[in-house]
């Protein structure tokens, strides 16, 4: 398993790293502002040792987004591998608080962890789907450099139904 050491990423404003028990403060102070669902410190417990049982077995590395001068929570970014052998290639995911988007917070963020996928998880492609629709994500994709590779048809389960998916990647 990688070392925690080597899956924390810095840039001018953020610091990304996967969560310690100790983030439950600054987690939950985000959450309840952005009226999302806070289990309580057990059930955050509970995330933080899932996530450390998904990076064992290389499956997923999740990355809680903080500001490196408050320490606030602004978001969280997830690399999940779809396939290791021979093509190791995973998807890249990202989410802002509601209350700190529009800050450039989740382009920041999510090209440390761009990062320390290629360079630290050995990914060869990462890709990042969304639906059209998702002009913010659009952004972030292009911003990050990753390449419009085409369109995923009825790939997204949405509320409407299958849903469209135009697929970005980053290939090293
Ligand atoms: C997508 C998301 C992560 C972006 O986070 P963010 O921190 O606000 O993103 P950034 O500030 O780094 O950049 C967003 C860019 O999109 C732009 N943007 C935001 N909302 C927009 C909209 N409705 N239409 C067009 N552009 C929009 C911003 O102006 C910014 O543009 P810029 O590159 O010209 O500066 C955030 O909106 C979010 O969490 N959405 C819900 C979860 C989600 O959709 N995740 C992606 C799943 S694929």
């Amino acid at each position: 398993m990688k070392s925690n050491n080597q899956l924390n990423g810095v840039s001018p404003r953020l610091c990304v790293r996967p969560y310690k028990l100790s983030d439950y403060k600054s987690w939950s102070t985000a959450v309840i502002r952005a009226c999302e669902v806070d289990g309580g410190k057990d059930s955050f417990r509970k995330k933080v040792l899932k996530n450390r049982q998904l990076r064992k077995e290389d499956r997923s590395y999740v990355f809680g987004i903080f500001h490196k001068k408050t320490n606030e929570h602004l978001g969280e970014i997830e690399i999940n591998i779809i396939v290791r052998r021979n093509f190791r290639w995973a998807n890249l995911g990202y989410e802002i608080h509601s209350h700190y988007r529009n800050k450039g917070f989740a382009k920041e963020g999510a090209a440390a962890v761009l990062e320390i996928g290629h360079n630290f998880l050995d990914l060869h492609r990462i890709e990042a789907v969304m639906p059209a629709s998702n002009k913010a994500s659009i952004k972030v994709a292009r911003a990050l450099k990753m390449k419009k590779e085409g369109i995923r048809r009825r790939f997204i389960p949405m509320s409407e139904g299958w849903t469209d998916a135009m697929v970005f990647v980053s290939v090293r």
